[in-house]
């Protein structure tokens, strides 16, 4: 990427996470009173919380229509729905336990049991919701970026980064020494909107690298989401850019 159109540089985080929060809204405007469902795959990690947060006040829940809303997870921490690390945890805190989404609607992925069968139903799970597909198309993907340039949990160096056929991949978190579980590159890559939360100074050579890559420099996982049939978009607050 040379110089992406779509990077949007705030001068805060409370900005950016408003303007994640505004597209939230405007993009599942278009499906009230429609058929088909707004599905989104939801990032973990600290950045988003705010952002669900501000989706669960009254300035925005009332702009969305719930019950027409589908939630999943890029990703999730193998440990109980109720532990700190659990993605879930934090979306139910944050906004799940806030506004009227039906139960139903809202699809976390089992953290607490074998990583492999916890995969396995949550492949499963998404077949059936993108019944016929053969690749899901989430019309919103919520993504972050660590300082090595993980995304979701796709670790530099992760076997799961190369896979082809699986929708859904256990990984490992090295240094938490904590199991992970994840959707996969060509799942992100069929998504109608990807967007980027990123923030803080610690990740300003990180978005730097990625964004504007050196010859020979190598690939870090956020630079292998690039959607083949939808948008990008960068969100990240001026400490994140500092470097671009
Ligand atoms: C997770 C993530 C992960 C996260 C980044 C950035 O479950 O941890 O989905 O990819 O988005 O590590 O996390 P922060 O926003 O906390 O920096």
């Amino acid at each position: 990427m040379e110089k992406p159109s779509d990077l949007f540089v705030f001068d805060t985080p409370e900005q950016l996470a408003i303007a994640a929060a505004e597209r939230f809204v405007d993009y599942e405007y278009p499906f009230h009173g429609e058929p088909d469902r707004f599905s989104v795959a939801l990032a973990g990690g600290n950045t988003p919380r705010r952002v669900y947060e501000l989706l669960a006040t009254e300035r925005f829940k009332h702009r969305v229509e719930w019950s027409q809303v589908d939630l999943f997870f890029g990703d999730e921490r193998c440990v109980p729905p109720d532990h700190p690390d659990s993605n879930y945890a934090m979306a139910y805190e944050a906004l799940l336990s806030k506004v009227a989404i039906p139960a139903t609607n809202v699809h976390r992925i089992i953290g607490e049991g074998n990583p492999q069968e916890s995969a396995q139903l949550y492949e499963n799970q998404l077949r059936t919701f993108f019944a016929g597909a053969s690749w899901p198309r989430f019309d919103l993907v919520l993504l972050g970026m660590g300082e090595d340039g993980h995304t979701a949990s796709l670790f530099p160096g992760s076997e799961a980064l190369s896979e082809k056929s699986k929708w859904v991949a256990v990984t490992r978190h090295e240094a938490l020494r904590q199991d992970r579980i994840t959707l996969t590159v060509p799942v992100f890559n069929q998504a109608r909107r990807v967007i980027f939360l990123i923030r803080g100074k610690e990740k300003a050579q990180r978005l730097k690298d990625v964004l504007h890559p050196q010859p020979g420099s190598g690939l870090v996982p956020a630079q292998a989401i690039q959607p083949f049939d939808g948008s990008l978009e960068w969100l990240v607050d001026s400490d994140a850019a500092s470097l671009l």
